[in-house]
């Protein structure tokens, strides 16, 4: 697997651009006021985390890890994206909550970061941005401490082969990736505020499941556990609707495939 630089560089401006527009409209008032916005699913399967550490990459504007935080672990967030991390700064202040924030692309990590942690943790919106996913199995491995686990949750690759601008279940794109990354040009409108319309293209890979487990084994991890779900935490097609917990999940009769998948590995 390689890397793509220019790729890379045109995906930081594509994240210092939207980091401001999701301080905006993410939902992180349950932080501020004392709570978390961390999902039942991710909670009940990375369990306790006081006085643990916590290494989250990809970590946009530290919602998640602020969260952790919150639940009383003692965390690391690293992000591409300056500006993301600067929104992450502000809403620690906010909240009342101390958070290291490192500026690394997740390959450059073991030049700025040294020491091992109880847990490395990605979730959600993470695996495209990468390229290379031998060299992100690399990295968890070496920052894991023995006896320490890796956490991802992630949408499923089986539902990125739905086409997302039609209604109903249509096949648009391949499941298998070409190395290529798939550029999306802008002027769409932002998944988190639909008002906002995005200007800087990205650049984005699919990756299979396999892909995924393999970068994993290959670099010496053991899965405990890998599970499937039924739902999602944001519209990613259009015929979606929100449930009572606030995930999106397809319509009745449709609703037996998967959106997203966690696992757990050591
Ligand atoms: C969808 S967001 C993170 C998901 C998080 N669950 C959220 O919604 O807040 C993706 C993040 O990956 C970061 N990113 C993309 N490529 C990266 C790379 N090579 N190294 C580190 N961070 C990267 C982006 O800057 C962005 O903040």
């Amino acid at each position: 697997m390689k890397r793509y630089f220019e790729a890379e560089k045109g995906n930081r401006t594509h994240w210092d651009e939207l980091a401001e527009v999701h301080a905006e409209s993410y939902d992180y008032e349950e932080l501020i006021k004392g709570g978390h916005v961390l999902d039942a699913i991710q909670t009940g399967e990375v369990g306790e985390v006081r006085n643990r550490s916590l290494l989250h990459l990809q970590c946009h504007i530290g919602t998640d890890t602020l969260s952790w935080a919150r639940l009383g672990a003692d965390v690391t967030g690293v992000d591409i994206s300056p500006v993301s991390l600067r929104e992450a700064q502000k809403l620690a202040a906010k909240a009342g909550l101390t958070a290291r924030f490192i500026e690394s692309s997740v390959y450059d990590l073991a030049g700025k970061l040294d020491g091992t942690f109880d847990i490395v943790y990605t979730s959600i919106g993470v695996l495209c941005w990468l390229s290379d996913l031998k060299a992100w199995a690399r990295i968890i491995r070496k920052y894991l401490k023995p006896g320490g686990f890796f956490y991802l949750m992630e949408s499923h690759p089986f539902m990125h082969v739905f086409d997302d601008e039609s209604d109903g279940l249509n096949v648009r794109y391949p499941y298998f990736p070409g190395e290529a990354p798939m550029e999306w040009p802008a002027d769409y409108p932002d998944y988190s505020d639909s008002d906002y319309i995005v200007k800087s293209p990205s650049w984005e890979w699919q990756w299979s499941i396999s892909d995924i487990l393999n970068a994993l084994i290959e670099n010496g991890l053991k899965i405990d556990f890998f599970h499937e779900h039924s739902v999602i935490p944001w519209k990613a097609l259009p015929c979606m609707i929100k449930d009572d917990n606030g995930f999106w999940r397809l319509p009745e009769g449709m609703d037996n495939l998967p959106l997203m998948f966690s696992l757990r590995a050591h």
